[in-house]
């Protein structure tokens, strides 16, 4: 039985380990200049998904394409030929050049495409990169492959638009500060989505029903994993963790980019941030400035410009250290079977596209019975792409944990197209499911 409150109030453990993890983060920090985590499959896929589409007559044909589930757009309406902000030959994507007015900007563009419009507060883009180079690890891109293809069915089953990117939109800014170019980039390219959601390319969905709970989140920005107490009080570098969040397609969130960046390898103040991050985190022993101790000290020491409006989450794993959580996939399995056998509508069989509705229904068992499935699981430490993963676990302890992981998310998709894998380390092989399972079944 796992009591979602004595895991979630159970912090210490990736406090410490995201410690540890960028230890081998920092080892690997300069010998390898573009560490950041990544897999060329991803273009391949994507060429084989469009290929497949122009060809007449496509071989791929099992490779499914879906478009965004929440709105047929009729572009017709939109009143294409008026000039946006894309017009503005000033206007530049790249991290350096700040964006002003934003909020105008955006909001005159919705309004020259009111297709837009329904659903505007809840559309999401999700956001994922990794490496332009193969990964040094032999499986670390079949790995980075998983870790995307469990992306991608989230996002289809929730109807949200996902972007890989797999390069440096800024050189200099490598391993885990790629992101906010990625990010900035994706705001002024996707003005129609209200919300960027960054998830790590080692972290996994694995609670494929569980939506994010925008509501909660009306009145901030920026939502990420962490506790004020350790920020605030204990002034830990690792009181949050910058691995997954959240940031509203907003100016306020242009000008947090800006000011974050700004400790970032590109910037000219980078050594300068290093030591003042230091000085402040006492438990940061590596003196490279890192994005994460950077949110935490814009927290700290600017708590009134950006913490309003910072959102720190803990109620549910928004991300959580594979290693609190491995341990527990077997008796989660089993307690969702259990409740399916006891619920006819539960386990009903249903097409993947209505399959929302029927993850809503489970809500007020899993209140019940405070547990659930973990949000995200997110593989601090193990390095898939490079291998040079902390040496406080073993490879072969890693990969087992993404294999029964990985695994364990693939059975909540496969289940609508029929199948489950019964043994959460046997990536290779699927069962057909019975009518009505798990109601006959003796699992
Ligand atoms: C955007 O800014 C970058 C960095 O200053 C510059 O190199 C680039 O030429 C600019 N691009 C445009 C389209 O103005
Ligand atoms: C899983 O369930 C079994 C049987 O109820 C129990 O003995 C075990 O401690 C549980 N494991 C975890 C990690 O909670």
């Amino acid at each position: 039985m796992i009591d979602l409150h004595k895991m979630v109030s159970h912090n210490d453990a990736p406090r410490s380990i995201t410690k540890q993890d960028y230890r081998t983060k920092v080892s690997s920090f300069f010998s390898d200049w573009f560490v950041f985590v990544g897999g060329t499959l991803v273009a391949l896929l994507v060429l084989l998904a469009l290929w497949s589409f122009i060809s007449p007559n496509p071989s791929f044909s099992t490779i499914i394409i879906s478009k965004s589930n929440t709105l047929d757009f009729n572009l017709n309406q939109d009143s294409q030929e008026a000039a946006s902000f894309y017009d503005d030959p000033d206007l530049n994507y790249s991290i350096e050049k700040p964006i002003k007015n934003w909020d105008e900007k955006r909001n005159k563009w919705l309004k020259l495409h009111p297709t837009f419009n329904p659903g505007i507060k809840e559309r999401i883009l999700v956001v994922s990169g990794s490496q332009s180079t193969p990964c040094k690890n032999p499986i670390g891109d079949h790995l980075l492959l998983r870790f995307f293809k469990n992306k991608v069915d989230y996002c289809r089953i929730h109807g949200y638009d996902i972007f890989y990117n797999n390069v440096l939109l800024q050189p200099k800014m490598f391993f885990f500060w790629a992101k906010m170019p990625a990010v900035k980039a994706a705001m002024v390219a996707h003005p129609e989505a209200e919300w960027i959601w960054w998830v790590d390319s080692d972290a996994a969905f694995t609670d494929m029903d569980f939506k994010l709970p925008l509501d909660k989140y009306k009145d901030h920005n920026f939502v990420v994993y962490g506790w004020p107490k350790l920020i605030y009080e204990k002034k830990s570098w690792t009181g949050l963790n910058a691995g997954v969040f959240l940031i509203r397609n907003c100016q306020w969130s242009m000008d947090l980019i800006e000011t974050w960046a700004k400790m970032g390898p590109q910037s000219t103040e980078y050594d300068k941030w290093g030591q003042t991050l230091q000085s402040t985190f006492k438990d940061k022993n590596f003196p490279q400035s890192d994005d994460q101790s950077g949110l935490s000290y814009l927290l700290l020491k600017e708590k009134d410009k950006w913490g309003d409006k910072i959102y720190l989450e803990s109620e549910y794993y928004f991300q959580g250290y594979w290693v609190d959580i491995i341990g527990q996939l077997d008796n989660i399995t089993d307690k969702y079977l259990g409740i399916e056998k006891k619920m006819p509508s539960l386990r009903r069989r249903h097409a993947e596209k209505v399959s929302e509705r029927y993850g809503k229904l489970w809500e007020e068992y899993l209140i019940k019975d405070k547990w659930r499935r973990p949000f995200i699981t997110h593989f601090t430490g193990c390095e898939p792409c490079s291998g040079d993963h902390n040496p406080i676990y073993s490879w072969e302890t890693c990969y087992n944990a993404m294999q029964k992981t990985l695994n364990f998310a693939d059975n909540q998709v496969l289940r609508n197209y029929g199948f489950v894998h019964k043994d959460l380390l046997d990536s290779s092989s699927v069962s057909p499911l019975s009518f009505d399972f798990p109601s006959n079944s003796l699992v």
